[in-house]
């Protein structure tokens, strides 16, 4: 193989996507990486958990909807997509407003990171499973996300930036999760995905004139990969029923909240960003949210009330406690160390507020297979 020449657009596995994505390493910068690192509530995480069970998933149940969407992501139409070609505009990186230019690049380290962290995360499956189903969905899985993070690196590269991914790898904290939470936080990260990124490129079909950066043209089919992985989670969640149901309704409202939750607050540290794309981050949220709930309906028997009166009030106080906290710790000191703890106080309760509005219920439909409607 000759990774020198090739891009990870092209590339067929994760492998070989990481190793043209270390072949470019070099040009790639402590400060994107170290930034990569940081592993605080809003960043995303590298996760690992109990292969074993995972790997004795038994698919049979599923198996013809199961078969279609493997058969699909082997077809790959999006094979040679993440690249640059000649719909990528010129970025002025140096003329770009400051405040833009650090939220943006911000952004794409954190995008770059959460991408790579699926692909460690699938890449590990497939390499420790002996399940043909479940390695070969996570191979193709792994697959994608390595060419979305190569992707995000060639952007980031134009800036000067580029985040080490085989650093990352090896240095970077792991987080266990047992597989059923990997379940819900990976399916909803997904399905999240999919909404950020195709309410973004809707959006910008209609304003084009607030693309600033020409990645956004990739976000279609990029959100399309995001839905088919949302929806294989959707039915190896599907194989036991005891996931979406009982006392695990609780965890699905909990990871609901949790995710909804993080989006905003690390949304709105972004205030330039949006300001640049047009969107106003408390629309943007609301609208994201709506797409998320409809969809998870497909499987979880729950969606989160976000037109009950207390959920953006209580959203707001999470927000500024959020900001609060951090200036306490950017402060220090005594006076730094009670404003943190009072913040802390105030971002838990605003927390375990949202998380006790009463849920909306509904029958959850036989078929779970859903196509991208939006
Ligand atoms: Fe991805
Ligand atoms: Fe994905």
């Amino acid at each position: 193989m000759n990774i020198q020449n090739k891009h990870t657009a092209d590339a067929n596995t994760a492998e070989e996507s990481i190793a043209i994505q270390k072949e470019q390493a070099k040009f790639d910068s402590k400060s994107a990486t170290d930034v990569a690192m940081q592993n605080t509530l809003l960043t995303p995480r590298f996760y690992t958990t109990d292969f074993n069970e995972l790997d004795a998933i038994d698919v049979s149940s599923v198996r013809e909807d199961w078969d279609k969407l493997i058969a699909q992501m082997v077809a790959d139409p999006n094979k040679g997509h993440f690249k640059k070609n000649e719909d990528w505009d010129h970025v002025d990186w140096d003329g770009m407003d400051p405040a833009l230019k650090k939220e943006f690049i911000d952004f794409l380290i954190s995008s770059c990171t959460a991408e790579f962290s699926g692909c460690v995360l699938y890449k590990e499956m497939k390499r420790r499973g002996t399940n043909a189903d479940i390695t070969q969905l996570f191979q193709l899985m792994a697959r994608d996300e390595a060419r979305h993070a190569g992707f995000i690196n060639d952007a980031l590269r134009e800036a000067g930036v580029a985040v080490n991914l085989g650093f990352l790898t090896q240095k970077k904290k792991y987080t266990y999760f047992r597989p059923k939470f990997i379940y819900y936080a990976t399916y909803l990260s997904e399905k999240i995905g999919y909404a950020r990124y195709i309410t973004i490129f809707r959006h910008l079909e209609a304003h084009p004139e607030h693309r600033f950066h020409p990645i956004f043209k990739w976000f279609e089919e990029w959100c399309n990969d995001e839905f088919s992985h949302g929806e294989a989670f959707a039915l190896l969640m599907k194989t036991d029923p005891k996931l979406t149901s009982g006392r695990n309704v609780w965890w699905i409202k909990f990871f609901l909240t949790a995710v909804f939750a993080t989006m905003y607050v690390r949304d709105h540290q972004r205030p330039a960003f949006h300001a640049a794309l047009g969107v106003d981050p408390n629309w943007y949220a609301h609208e994201v949210f709506t797409k998320t709930s409809a969809l998870t309906r497909q499987i979880f028997p729950i969606t989160l009330d976000i037109e009950h009166p207390a959920w953006q009030p209580t959203l707001e106080k999470l927000q500024r406690a959020n900001v609060d906290l951090d200036a306490a710790r950017k402060r220090g000191g005594v006076i730094g160390f009670i404003g943190r703890l009072a913040a802390q106080t105030r971002a838990a309760t605003a927390f375990a507020r949202l998380y006790f509005i009463p849920t909306r219920t509904h029958e959850v439909p036989t078929s779970t297979r859903l196509t991208p409607a939006y």
